[in-house]
Formats: structure tokens, C-alpha cells, sequence
């Protein structure tokens, strides 16, 4: 049985968070005269001027109540970006301690592991872009953290169940699953495996299929001790009041998100299929994600004559297995067959 305490850096272990004000009272009505706010309004004609709810109590109410989760199981992040640099800080010790990644994968796992100087250990997907459980585990013995991300960023395809289970049972330290493109795939969250594993940390985020990536609101569904560590570290007031308003009425409007991902699907089918046709185009690869990883003849000219025409996709070539590959973000009908009539008129 993992032991959580002992997983996290002993500074962090001991230390004493900052304490805010409004830890001290739970009331939402009194005044307020502890927090050295504007008491008489702000300038703009909205409820802005009070420090938001550090432990955003009434958004985390909402979100377990619609994920079928609980409250002390939640931790929310300025974007999961936050979540990954607060993960990597509360576990690894720089210069010590080692997180193993997957690559081709999301970037941010070793930025944020190359900032808290914290070594990363690479383990590639398999050429079907699958996990080479042999090599992870040949691999882990000095990991504290695997990042998965399922559907993977820039692959799009979802990892084989089976396979991280394997890991979920054998893996002495956590595994996070980062499942910020759940929503574009008929496959499962992990989220109801949560009680079963205590080593599972599960991000989401507000960015993809809810439409919401401006206001920076990410979601790590965890054991409560994990919850707490990540707590104790963040800063008071992570995320703002502005978004947590945000995110409170956005959540009224699941329907409107469904839709949102059902309008997404069918413009990725429709594209995938343009795609299909072009003769400079070597391959599509299978997607479950609001993008497509599009393997050219030559990648470069084409990600170049697109900026010609400014229509920018991000060109993943230097990545591992990714030689030739541009990831092309799934776009409004008009967009995608701008990008194709472009594709349709280059000549390389
Ligand atoms: C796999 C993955 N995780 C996390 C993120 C970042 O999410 P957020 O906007 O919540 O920081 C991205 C953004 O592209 C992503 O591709």
C-alpha cells in the first residue's frame, strides 16, 4: 500500500500553509474587514472587489456533484497546467527525485519538471503509439510520478485500458491521468476507479469540450490526502473569483457543452475525410481527441506555405515517432475547409 505522506517532500509534509483571511470565518455575510479590500466597490459594475473563496467551496460543490465525485477528492488549478507544476513541487525533490514520462506526449510535464529541476525519464510509446509497459517498468524504479495522458496529445489515440491498469497495480508511486480530451471519446474516464486506486490523480480540464480555456480552470480528482498536499501548497487564491463565477454558470449549460462536442465530432469526421484525399498527405491517424496528427510527405513546406496563408497548425516533427506530423486542431466548418481549399492549391 502506497504510502502518500512518505511520497511527498518532507518540507512539505511540515509546512505550515499560509493562512488567509477568510480562513478564519465561514460566514458569507458579516463585514469584512480583514482582508484590506476595496469595502466600498470596484470600478467595474460587477462583484469583483472581494477576494475570491480560497477553497472555492460552492464550484467544487457543483463539479462533484455533476462528476459523481466528492468534495475532498477535488482539487481545482489556475488551467491543469497549475495542477502538473503543483504535483511535480509536492512530490519530487529537485535534484533527487524523477517523474517518467511518455513521449510523444504533452509538453508541460517536462517544462515543469525541467523548472522545479526535476529529472524526467523518458519511456516512448510503441510505433502504435501504445505504452511499452515492459520498458516502463524496466524504467520505474526511480519515478515518483507517471504522467499518461489518454486520449494523448499530439497522437490524439486513447492508451490501452489493460495497460495502465497494469501500471495502476504495479507502479510504486502515482499515476496521473490526464484526461483533458476525455469528452471527444466514447471511452471511459478513470474517474470511477478512483477509490479502487489511491495512487491515481485524474486532471481534467474546463478548456477543451466546456469552451472555456480563457478562464484557466483545471480539475485533479485525487485521494483527500493528495488533495490536501496540493492544497497546502497553492497559492491562497489560485483560482479567481471571475472564473469561479464562470465556471458556476457554465456548468449549468452541460447541454450546451454536449452540443458543443457533438458539432466538434461531426466536423472531424468530415474532415478526416478531406484529409484522406489529398495525395501529399501520407497518413491521418486514428483520433479521439478535438485534433488530428496528419503525417506528410513533407511536413515543413506545408506548415510554412499554412503560414502563408495564415492558417496555423502546430508542427509536432521533432517530436518522437511525430517525423512529418502536423497536429491540426479540429476548427469551425468554414476554418477546416479554408485549410483545405489551402492544402487542395499547394504545390511542394
Ligand atoms: C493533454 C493536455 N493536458 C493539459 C493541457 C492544459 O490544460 P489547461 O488549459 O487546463 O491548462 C493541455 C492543453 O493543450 C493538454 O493538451
Amino acid at each position: 500500500m502506497l504510502d502518500i505522506q512518505q511520497l511527498a517532500r518532507k518540507n512539505v509534509r511540515e509546512l505550515k500553509p499560509y493562512s488567509c483571511a477568510r480562513d478564519e470565518y465561514n460566514g458569507d455575510t458579516g463585514i469584512f474587514l480583514d482582508a484590506n479590500e476595496n469595502s466600498i466597490g470596484s470600478v467595474l459594475n460587477i462583484d469583483l472587489n472581494r477576494y475570491p473563496d480560497p477553497r472555492q467551496i460552492e464550484l467544487k460543490a457543483r463539479i462533484t456533484t455533476i462528476k459523481g465525485s466528492e468534495m475532498d477528492r477535488l482539487f481545482l488549478g489556475n488551467g491543469s497546467d497549475e495542477v502538473i507544476d503543483l504535483l511535480i513541487r509536492v512530490f519530487c525533490e529537485p535534484a533527487d527525485d524523477k517523474i517518467m514520462i511518455l513521449p510523444p506526449t504533452y509538453g508541460m510535464y517536462k517544462v515543469a519538471a525541467d523548472i522545479n529541476n526535476v529529472a524526467v525519464v523518458e519511456v516512448p510509446l510503441t510505433s502504435d503509439f501504445q505504452i511499452d509497459t515492459g520498458l516502463v517498468f524496466r524504467n520505474t524504479d526511480s519515478a515518483k510520478l507517471i504522467f499518461i495522458c489518454s486520449p494523448n496529445n499530439p497522437t490524439g489515440n486513447c492508451l490501452r485500458e489493460a495497460d495502465i491498469k497494469t501500471i495502476m497495480e504495479k507502479f510504486n508511486g502515482l499515476i496521473i491521468i490526464d484526461e483533458a480530451y476525455i469528452d471527444f471519446t466514447p471511452k471511459k474516464s478513470w474517474l470511477p476507479k478512483l477509490n479502487q486506486y489511491p495512487n491515481l490523480v485524474i486532471m481534467q480540464t474546463f478548456s477543451k469540450a466546456w469552451g472555456l480555456a480563457s478562464i484557466r480552470l483545471g480539475m485533479a480528482f485525487a485521494d483527500p490526502q493528495i488533495v490536501e498536499l496540493l492544497t497546502k501548497i497553492k497559492y491562497p487564491y489560485n483560482v479567481n473569483g471571475a472564473t469561479q463565477q464562470l465556471a458556476l454558470e457554465a456548468l449549468s449549460y452541460g447541454d450546451k457543452k454536449n452540443d458543443l462536442v457533438a458539432q466538434i465530432l461531426t466536423e472531424r469526421e468530415a474532415l478526416i475525410k478531406q484529409l484522406e484525399k489529398l495525395k501529399i498527405v501520407e497518413k491521418v491517424y486514428p483520433t479521439d481527441a478535438n485534433f488530428v496528427l496528419v503525417k506528410f510527405q513533407r511536413a515543413k513546406p506545408v506548415f510554412d506555405f499554412l503560414i502563408e496563408k495564415q492558417i496555423v497548425v502546430r508542427d509536432r516533427s521533432q517530436m518522437i515517432r511525430c517525423d512529418n506530423s502536423l497536429r491540426i486542431t479540429v476548427g469551425a466548418a468554414e476554418e477546416n475547409k479554408k485549410l483545405i481549399d489551402a492544402l487542395k492549391i499547394y504545390r511542394g
